[in-house]
């Protein structure tokens, strides 16, 4: 693991006081003891630096004109829960010591303090952080709340760091994984905790929904009269996501000659208006994704090597859910919430059984597919349990993920056809109820 996961050499303190004097004072003494210091004047500015610097701990005053020291605590409560806490508060004051507390401090020193004082709280509450750090209950609230991703598999950490990592530079991603991993949510995560970036459009682009003849002019834009039908002038998406991020979504589906036109782009930075011959910079970050494996298209020929070259520069893999068998029924769990919630009623429990035939399945559709199992379930039935009778029969016989990516669909299907077949242990009935084909057709095709 990298990134934010990793251990790091110097913990990094941010020290909140509109007392610019003490603020130096504890930067001055905490840096003596090799820590990282960081300073703020007001809540905002402290927020601003949270939002682009990994902290480890927080020391804010409490008293502050404008935001006190209280709300600080509690937009880090809500927004970054592995951070630790230490409220500096008034002689006397109890009250906001107890507060602070309340709202999810970790300690308090009373001022005026020592220097010594100062430091026994700083070690005692990077200890408790660091224990919450390892704790994955924490860590995934922490990126639930950031990323808007749920799981807490050593995949899905492995996600994590790559996804920290893009949020903190422009260079171009590609996502790949299979359908329904979540390859869009990745997107938006990156583009939505971008340091800059993420106050810009994020504008999602499906590049098989373009026609090649519009490519230019939906891309680039076009001026009027540049053809028929451009009676005004008209923003390509490269110009909408300006400052932003563009989305090129399934990427491989590009044709091949336009890949050489996106690719001078990407190179160039700049772009044609169709219908005008004066270049115009553009200042956008790129996220691709695709479900295919790109180094095979390129071998085949059917993808550019030198586009594929650009494109890979942090490459995130999603995993399938099969691989990430600890998170199916946090996120089956997750799933339930959120349509209970949105049906108004009170969430249904797994059974045992549904609990084993979900872990069991080998979920071709990933998170996608569980999701909608999920909804539908709750839409079918409204007893107080989903039980494994209440999963589509496909999910009751056991076949064991097959690599039929690479196979075409003719291949696939009579790969998947003899899957079933063998699985039901020859009871055609069953197969024929699963393939949801007449018994001519399943015939037909066992020959
Ligand atoms: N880790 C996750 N936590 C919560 N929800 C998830 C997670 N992964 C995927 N989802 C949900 O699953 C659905 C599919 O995700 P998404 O559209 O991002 O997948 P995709 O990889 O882009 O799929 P496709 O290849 O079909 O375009 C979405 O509703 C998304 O919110
Ligand atoms: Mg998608």
């Amino acid at each position: 693991m990298s990134g934010k996961y990793e251990q790091r050499d110097k913990e990094v303190i941010l020290v909140v006081d509109d007392n610019r004097i003490t603020c130096e004072v504890i930067q001055r003494n905490l840096e003596i003891e090799k820590f990282l210091v960081f300073t703020a004047h007001s809540v905002n500015d402290a927020i601003q630096i949270l939002s682009r610097q990994k902290i480890d701990l927080v020391i804010t005053d409490y008293k502050m004109p404008k935001h006190s020291g209280l709300e600080l605590i509690k937009y880090v409560r809500d927004h970054l829960q592995s951070i630790s806490i230490i409220m500096l508060t008034g002689y006397g004051s109890i009250n906001s010591a107890v507060s602070a507390i309340k709202e999810g401090a970790d300690e308090y020193i009373t001022k005026p303090f020592t220097d010594e004082e100062l430091l026994n709280a700083v070690k005692t509450s990077l200890q408790k952080q660091k224990e919450k750090k390892t704790d994955p209950e924490m860590l995934y609230n922490d990126v639930w709340t950031r990323f808007g991703i749920m799981g807490q598999s050593e995949n899905m950490l492995r996600v994590y760091s790559k996804i920290e990592k893009a949020c903190s530079n422009d260079a171009i991603v590609l996502i790949t994984g299979e359908n329904g991993t979540g390859k869009e949510l990745v997107a938006r995560a990156i583009h939505y905790n971008h340091k800059v970036r993420s106050i810009y459009p994020f504008i999602p682009v499906n590049c098989p929904g373009i026609p090649a003849s519009l490519f230019e002019s939906e891309l680039f834009g076009h001026v009027k009269g540049a053809f028929t039908g451009a009676v005004e002038h008209r923003k390509g998406f490269f110009q909408a996501a300006e400052k932003g991020g563009l989305f090129l979504d399934e990427i491989s589906e590009l044709p091949f000659e336009l890949q050489a036109k996106l690719l001078r782009v990407l190179q160039e930075k700049e772009i044609f208006r169709v219908g005008e011959t004066q270049l115009k910079k553009v200042d956008v970050r790129i996220i691709a994704a695709t479900n295919k494996n790109l180094d095979d298209l390129v071998e085949k020929g059917l993808f550019r090597q030198d586009l594929f070259f650009r494109l890979n520069v942090i490459n995130i893999n999603i995993p399938p859910l099969r691989d990430r068998e600890n998170d199916i029924i946090l996120l089956a769990k997750h799933f339930v919430l959120k349509y209970a919630k949105e049906i108004g009623r009170t969430e249904p429990n797994f059974t045992d059984r549904a609990i084993n035939a979900l872990k069991n399945y080998s979920w071709p559709g990933n998170v996608r597919e569980l999701e909608n199992l999920i909804h539908r379930s709750l839409i079918m039935n409204d007893k107080d349990i989903i039980d494994s009778v209440d999963f589509p029969d496909i999910m009751k016989v056991k076949i064991h993920y097959n690599p039929y990516l690479d196979l075409s669909l003719e291949d696939m299907s009579k790969k998947y056809i003899r899957d079933v077949v063998q699985q039901t242990g020859g009871n055609k009935a069953k197969a024929l109820e699963i393939l949801k084909i007449d018994r001519k057709t399943l015939l037909k095709k066992i020959k």
